[in-house]
């Protein structure tokens, strides 16, 4: 029996001895395309390939592609581990053709691979296809040619309602590659309960596609129009999972061989005999998506991708609490899951540690809430009316106890009971409000500005160019002329101008001719061309027209400083912090530069002030900057530090300071690190967990920078009389000066307080042999209240006191008893007394009591009233 590397291993052989370019999978963060949450299929690194915007020195590939479909549109994740075949993560197998074969040799080689013996050698009996309704061709070839008989083969038009719909006809989305497609299923046997594709019974488990064959024609636009693609190409995708179960004669995927080792681990980890247990199936599912996505970069977070980890990994949690997990367990499945992968789980051996740290950090976290939160949960389902739990409920177990929406589902699914998801949503409104704000997924650029051919750059040596305008844009459509004062977007056949990427800003500056002038406020990359965005501020351009381009050499002077510093940044983090900096992101602009990365211990003052000096020294040693063309292989045995995740063509390009940073880069750098200057820090701090931020600036704004420190040291001494060297001196004097003089006061305070309480003893009545002082003050602080009721009883000897003293709206009330009295008259019954009397409550000590009240107008009542209380009880 083949195991599910094994299988992997075939179909990736089986394609390169079909002339097929093994291409590693790519990250499951889509590199440069906003449409996509996560990589969903094989096809998503070849997009722009099949889109002819990219080229590669193959025109057939075969690829083994993680993917993950949780989150965003196609959100499977509650079904997971209740159904046979819905995961969080799975891999792609896929052959593609660029313009190279299509349906023909596309249909022999799927049922070469999975009927002949020298492979899966799968019985053709049992093997099933659909075709696209009107799709002859591929009807035929399956046909004829390969010998299926026409009842197993079953045409299939648009059957979810609009042209297009179809299992037939697959779209990578609502915009962009697309075609009719070929699907095989598997008849796993009458044994199992389900009817063939298009049947009333095809949700059933029997028949199951395994694999899909896209023949991609089009490129769909946002308005449904389909525009016909270079060259007809081939996308096909296999679920790994899936094939693995056919072949290793199970129905579930739950039940192949790399599940299996997971939930048997799981088991033994949290000491389960039931090996059917459902919360096994999610927790071994769960552990591949979140291991994978934090390999890929991703940190479990509030926001975006990182939500949805954190969403996948506290359901995770949620389910080992099911099985009577007493502490972090979900951590531990990392190095079972990275040696059941394979070749795959290469990966993951590589981060075994940040992802074990990052998932036990996550949990142990979670875990603190979970018991809380599902406390709450329970009592809320018992004393619920009904089949619905309220949408504030649900809310609040979200925002209080970090439940995902999906997880408290989850709870009382298995009770039978719905959430009022309407409610959820209204109490969601303002939190969805900002995420939507700072999301940008859904907008593609792409989409609107397509043009032919290339851009070429030529800013590295030069910052002003002649130029061609080969198309302009304005309001998101083309057109051939612009005039006076419109907005617009411009692109050059050639341009000095840099094009946003890599964390490094577009260059602005001017596009002009001799009747016209176009103001350049940012670059962008779109394809292979490059956007200059602006306003046309006189005259009018049109395409064709001969320009003169010249960036802003002061901006792009001072960005391309902070870049180059940039570099000596990340090498510098890495040689005081240790190499599993990562870069998480950057930002390199003209007053600043910003850099993210992996850390998970907030850094120290001194490795801060360490890392600075280190950069400095760079600076001064006045480093050659290099930079030098070649692939990327030699690139990666030099040592060069490539980003993850990003892609990379065959030629790189590697920016080298002598043996202290080589980084693959596109952007600008100086030519010697002398030119930068002078670096200096301007905050450093957590951006999400385990990730830092660090900002700096360079050149003349690290000088701006402590020009401005120095004024606010100048302003500072002038005002205290000193300078630099006895300033911190002066400020200590001066504190503790106040704190003395506070203290001073207060003693003059009391010492007040004291004198007032004596003439205050004047005023006592006498009551049968006790001293009564009932009395209304003005102007004394509660402070100072005690002071004055304890001076009184010690001077007083037997005696009750009661004051009221009225604030702005308030009301605060005092009662001290001499302690022998105190058994006959508490103070406390005393105060609570007074307090009703001005709309307040109150109580104490039988010798000493306070209370406040909201009436000052009803003191004199409350003084009344305490006196009576007084007479009676004595
Ligand atoms: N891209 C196709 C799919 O995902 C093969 O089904």
């Amino acid at each position: 029996m083949k195991t599910t590397s094994e299988i992997r291993q075939s179909f990736l052989e089986f394609f390169q001895s079909k002339g097929h370019t093994i291409v590693p999978s790519s990250s499951l963060v889509p590199e440069n395309d906003p449409t996509l949450l996560f990589t969903n299929a094989g096809m998503n690194q070849f997009k722009d390939v099949f889109l002819g915007l990219d080229k590669r020195h193959y025109s057939r590939a075969t690829s083994s592609q993680r993917c993950v479909r949780a989150g965003g549109k196609h959100n499977d994740l509650e079904n997971v581990g209740y159904t046979a075949r819905h995961h969080t993560f799975f891999e792609m197998l896929g052959n593609f053709s660029f313009g190279d074969y299509f349906k023909q040799d596309a249909i022999a080689y799927a049922w070469e691979f999975l009927t002949s013996a020298n492979w899966l050698g799968l019985p053709a009996e049992r093997l099933w296809v659909t075709v696209y309704e009107t799709d002859d061709e591929a009807y035929d070839i399956w046909h004829k040619q390969v010998g299926v008989p026409a009842e197993r083969i079953i045409r299939i038009g648009d059957n979810k309602g609009t042209p297009y719909a179809s299992d037939n006809f697959w779209q990578m989305g609502d915009t962009g590659p697309c075609g009719p497609c070929t699907e095989i299923f598997y008849d796993h046997g009458d044994h199992i309960w389900g009817g063939p594709p298009g049947s009333a019974e095809e949700d059933g488990d029997r028949y199951i596609e395994i694999w899909n064959v896209v023949f991609m024609q089009f490129n769909r636009q946002a308005d449904g129009t389909m525009e016909k693609l270079p060259k007809p190409s081939v996308d096909t995708g296999m679920g790994l999972e899936r094939i693995s179960a056919v072949l290793q004669h199970v129905n579930s995927n739950y039940e192949i061989d790399i599940f299996q080792t997971l939930i048997k681990e799981v088991a033994a980890l949290l000491n389960v005999a039931d090996l059917d247990n459902k919360s096994l199936r999610v927790i071994a599912d769960h552990i591949r998506s979140c291991a994978y996505l934090i390999a890929d970069g991703v940190v479990p977070s509030n926001e975006g991708r990182g939500y949805v980890l954190r969403r996948i990994i506290r359901r995770a949690v949620r389910h080992g609490n099911i099985l009577g997990a007493k502490s972090a367990f979900f951590y531990k499945l990392v190095p079972t899951l990275a040696k059941a992968m394979g070749q795959a789980g290469e990966i993951l051996t590589e981060k075994q540690a940040h992802i074990e740290k990052t998932l036990k950090a996550e949990e142990e976290q979670f875990a603190r809430t979970l018991e809380r939160g599902l406390a709450l949960l329970e009592e809320a389902l018992a004393k619920l009316d009904g089949k619905t739990l309220s949408g504030e409920v649900a809310f609040k177990l979200y925002d209080t106890y970090g439940f995902p929406l999906d997880l408290t589902a989850d709870v009382c699914r298995e009770r039978e009971i719905s959430i009022d998801e309407a409610g959820f949503e209204r109490e969601m409104q303002a939190q969805r409000a900002r995420a939507q704000a700072s999301s940008q997924f859904g907008t593609d650029y792409n989409n609107v500005i397509k043009v032919e051919g290339e851009t070429l750059f030529k800013g590295y040596t030069v910052t002003q160019c002649e130029a061609k305008v080969v198309a302009l844009f304005s309001n998101g459509k083309a057109v051939d002329t612009i005039q006076s004062g419109e907005n617009a977007v411009v692109v050059l056949d050639q341009t000095p101008f840099y094009g946003e990427s890599g964390g490094q800003v577009g260059d602005s500056g001017q596009i002009s001719t001799e009747i016209c002038h176009f103001n350049v406020t940012d670059t962008q990359k779109y394809g292979h061309v490059f956007g200059h965005i602006g306003q046309l501020v006189s005259g009018s351009l049109s395409v064709g027209d001969s320009v003169s381009a010249q960036v802003d050499t002061a901006r792009r002077h001072a960005i391309t400083l902070n870049h180059s510093a940039t570099h000596l940044l990340h090498a510098a983090l890495r040689q005081v912090l240790g190499n599993h900096v990562a870069q998480k992101g950057s930002l390199v602009s003209e007053s600043v530069l910003r850099f993210d990365f992996s850390q998970p211990e907030a850094i120290s003052k001194a490795q801060l002030d360490e890392i600075e000096r280190i950069i400095n020294r760079k600076i001064r040693e006045n480093i050659n900057v290099t930079t030098d063309i070649m692939d990327i292989e030699s690139a990666k045995q030099k040592g060069a530090m490539a980003l993850f995740g990003e892609k990379y063509g065959d030629e790189v390009r590697v920016v080298g300071m002598s043996d202290f940073s080589m980084e693959l880069c596109g952007g600008t750098h100086v030519k010697q690190t002398g030119e930068i200057g002078l670096f200096k820090f301007v905050s450093e701090g957590a951006v999400a967990a385990g990730v830092r931020r660090v900002e700096a600036v360079t050149g003349e704004n690290a000088l701006d920078l402590i020009f401005q420190q120095q004024q606010v040291l100048a302003q500072s001494s002038e005002l205290l009389k000193a300078d630099s060297s006895n300033l911190v001196e002066k400020i200590q004097q001066l504190q503790e000066k106040t704190k003395r003089t506070e203290k001073e006061l207060q003693q003059l305070k009391d010492k007040l307080a004291s004198q007032a309480s004596g003439e205050l003893a004047k005023q006592v009545q006498q009551i049968g042999g006790v001293n009564v002082l009932v009395q209304r003050l003005e102007n004394v602080e509660v402070k100072s209240l005690r002071t004055m009721v304890d001076d009184l009883k010690n001077q007083l000897e037997t005696a009750v006191i009661a004051f009221a003293v009225p604030t702005q709206d308030k009301v605060n009330l005092i009662v001290g008893v001499t302690s022998a009295l105190s058994k006959t008259i508490n103070a406390g019954e005393l105060v609570g007394v007074m307090a009703q009397a001005v709309g307040g409550k109150g109580g104490g000590r039988a010798d000493m009591a306070m209370a406040g009240g909201s009436q000052p107008e009803n003191i004199e009542q409350a003084l009344d009233i305490a006196m009576k209380w007084i007479q009676a009880k004595l």
